[in-house]
C-alpha cells in the first residue's frame, strides 16, 4: 500500500514532500553516529572484573595442566553475559603458540542441540571449509574439530545459550551420554584441552541434574544480577558522565538516577537502550548535554504507546 501523505503547511514538489513526511520520525546521521559512540562504550563494573578474573584463569590452566577447567556464568537477559565473552575474545593479547584470533572460540546453542550440531558450530568457528556435519561422518567431523582445536592453540570455548543443554529433544533421555551435545562438550575438554564457559539464564543453574559429569569438570559458578538502586548503580551511570562525545553529566543528578533506575529496573540492556535514545533526542534537539526532558522523551519512544506505566522522568 502506498500512502499519499498530506501536510498542508509545506509546498515541497509531491516525490519531495512524501521523503520528508517519511523521514520526519527518522534522526539525523550525526545524531546517529554521537550514539553508535556510546552505544559502543563498555563499562567494566566489579563483577564483570572477576569474570575476566575467571576466564583468564582458565584460559591460563587449560592447555598447561591437563585438568578440564571450566566457568558457568548465569544471568538474567542483559545481564552482560554475551557481552563480557565477546569482550574478552577481543581483549586477548597475541600468544606465540596460538594462532591470532583462535585463542578463544564462541559457538551459540540452540533448544535440543545435538551432538552434531555443536561439532558443526566448532568447525565454523575454527574456519573449517566444510561445517555439514551427517550422522554418518559425525566420528570423523568431530576428530577433525577436536584437531583443529589443538593445532589453532585454542584455549577457551565460550557456550552461549547453554541452558539449551537442559532441553532435550524428544528422543534423547538424560542418561543418553553418547549422542548428547553435553557429552560432546566433554570431549572436547578432555581431548582438545579447551577450557569450557558456560552462558546460561537460571535454567542451567543446577548443571548437575542436567549433566553431572559436565557440572563436575565445570567448577566455576558465577552469576550476573541487574543492578540494585545502590553504589554499583551509580557508579556504573556515573562512567557515562565521563564520555566526551556528549555531556550526560545529568545521570549523575540523583532524581533522574532513581528515574532510570525506576525505567530500567537495573538491566543493563536497558539501560544503554534508554541513554543512547537519549543521545539520539538531544542531538537532534541542537543540544549539548542531555536533560532529563531528554530521558524522558527517550522513554515514551523506547517504551511505546502501549506502555501503562507512568513515565518516571514525569510528565511533559
Ligand atoms: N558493562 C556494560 N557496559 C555497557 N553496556 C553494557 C554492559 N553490559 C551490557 N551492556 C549492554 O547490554 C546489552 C546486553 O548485554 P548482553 O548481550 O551481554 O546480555 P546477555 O546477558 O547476554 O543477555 P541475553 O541473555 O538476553 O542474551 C549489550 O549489547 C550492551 O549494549
Ligand atoms: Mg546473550
Amino acid at each position: 500500500m502506498s500512502f499519499d501523505v498530506i501536510d498542508p503547511s509545506d509546498d515541497w514538489p509531491e516525490e519531495e514532500r512524501k521523503v520528508r513526511a517519511r523521514r520526519m520520525a527518522m534522526y539525523s546521521p550525526g545524531a546517529i553516529a554521537i550514539a553508535r559512540d556510546v552505544a559502543y562504550k563498555y563499562i567494566l563494573f566489579p563483577e564483570l572484573k572477576t569474570a575476566l578474573a575467571s576466564f583468564d584463569r582458565v584460559y591460563q590452566l587449560s592447555r598447561e595442566l591437563g585438568i578440564p577447567q571450566g566457568v558457568l556464568l548465569s544471568g538474567p537477559p542483559g545481564s552482560s553475559k554475551t557481552s563480557i565473552a565477546d569482550y574478552f575474545m577481543r581483549s586477548l593479547p597475541p600468544t606465540a603458540d596460538i594462532v591470532d584470533g583462535f585463542g578463544a572460540l564462541y559457538v551459540r546453542m540452540r533448544p535440543a542441540a545435538s551432538a552434531g550440531f555443536v561439532v558443526s558450530q566448532v568447525l565454523s568457528a575454527v574456519r573449517h571449509p566444510f561445517t555439514i556435519v551427517r550422522p554418518e561422518r559425525m566420528a570423523s567431523m568431530r576428530d577433525i574439530a577436536c584437531e583443529a582445536m589443538l593445532h589453532k592453540g585454542t584455549r577457551i570455548l565460550f557456550v552461549d545459550e547453554a541452558q539449551c543443554l537442559a532441553v532435550r529433544g524428544k528422543e534423547r533421555s538424560l542418561d543418553d551420554r553418547d549422542t548428547s551435545a553435553g557429552n560432546l562438550l566433554r570431549e572436547l575438554m578432555d581431548r582438545a584441552n579447551v577450557a569450557l564457559v558456560l552462558l546460561a539464564d537460571h535454567r542451567l543453574q543446577h548443571l548437575e541434574r542436567v549433566d553431572r559429569a559436565l557440572a563436575d569438570r565445570v567448577s566455576v559458578r558465577l552469576t550476573l544480577a541487574p543492578f540494585q538502586n545502590d553504589g554499583n548503580w551509580g557508579a556504573f551511570l556515573g562512567e557515562f558522565s565521563r564520555f566526551k562525545v556528549i555531556d550526560l553529566s545529568s545521570l549523575n543528578e540523583t532524581s533522574v538516577r532513581a528515574a532510570t533506575f525506576v525505567a530500567t529496573a537495573g538491566c543493563r540492556r536497558s539501560v544503554k537502550r534508554l541513554i543512547t535514545e537519549a543521545v539520539l533526542v538531544a542531538v537532534d534537539d541542537s543540544k549539548t548535554a542531555v536533560t532529563r526532558a531528554h530521558f524522558r522523551l527517550a522513554f515514551e519512544r523506547t517504551s511505546g504507546p502501549g506502555n501503562v506505566t507512568p513515565n518516571p522522568y514525569g510528565e511533559s
